[in-house]
């Protein structure tokens, strides 16, 4: 099935409203694309004057809080981006799952609340390195799917591979693996979600940059990336959105 590519920048806890000029370049970038989308995925603090600045880009944030509202100091709602002009979110992450302690029950709450606001929501699964070197990769992502997949898929669910070896760290995942990862994931999402699981998009993450981007995106059942330090400037980031643009 052709499924559209999505090119997702993450911010993570970088850049200023100095930083936002890198969007222009961007944007004019993806506007050159018409045939894939790209996001940028920003701090909190960032996401009304991104989305001011460009607003034909899909601006996201990368983290949000299962309920609408309440007693939750320091948290931001799924309702509460929308308002800001968010209209994508990355729930999961791997450094959120390790720094925050985020266990897939608690994703899959927070991909519930980001759906049902009609947020993009890209969740992120991925093995740590001795996963891997045990040869559990496999088993360690299908149970995070298992654990933190809600209970439908719509268009707007986006799954991200990222194995945590591979995240900053200029390693990346060989194609043979990658392939064997996303074809795992497929069938997982297939299985679990019939005809739907086949229109969910699964991205690569993981120091995708210009030089891997290409081979990367020849991979089947691989729809796009989700890219962190190569996001974070216009030089590094147009390349990676040419690439998918094929
Ligand atoms: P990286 O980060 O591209 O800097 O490896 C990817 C991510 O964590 O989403």
């Amino acid at each position: 099935m052709a499924r559209r590519k999505l090119i997702a920048g993450n911010w993570k806890m970088n850049g200023s409203s100095a930083a936002l000029s890198e969007l222009d370049i961007i944007a004019a970038a993806a506007k050159a694309a018409p045939g894939l989308d790209v996001a940028l995925c920003v701090p909190f603090t960032l996401i009304a004057s991104a989305k001011a600045r460009v607003p034909a880009l899909i601006i996201g944030a990368q983290d949000v809080h299962a309920r609408t509202y309440g007693a939750h100091t320091g948290c931001i709602s799924a309702t509460m981006l929308l308002e800001a002009g968010a209209t994508a979110v990355i729930v999961g992450h791997s450094e959120r799952r390790a720094e925050q302690f985020e266990s897939d029950a608690a994703v899959r709450a927070k991909v519930e609340a980001a759906l049902s606001v009609g947020l993009t929501t890209i969740l992120c699964v991925g093995e740590s390195e001795a996963e891997r070197d045990a040869g559990n990769h496999l088993i360690t992502v299908q149970s995070q799917l298992d654990g933190s997949l809600p209970d439908e898929a719509s268009g707007l669910l986006v799954v991200a591979y990222e194995p945590i070896w591979a995240i900053g760290t200029g390693k990346t995942a060989s194609t043979e693996d990658v392939a064997a990862m996303h074809r795992a994931i497929r069938k997982r999402l297939v299985g679990r979600f019939g005809a739907a699981g086949d229109a969910v998009r699964i991205l690569y993450g993981g120091s995708v940059k210009s030089d891997n981007a290409a081979e990367l995106f020849g991979v089947e059942d691989v729809d796009g990336a989700l890219v962190g330090g190569a996001s974070l400037t216009a030089a590094a980031f147009v390349p990676v959105i040419e690439a998918a643009a094929g």
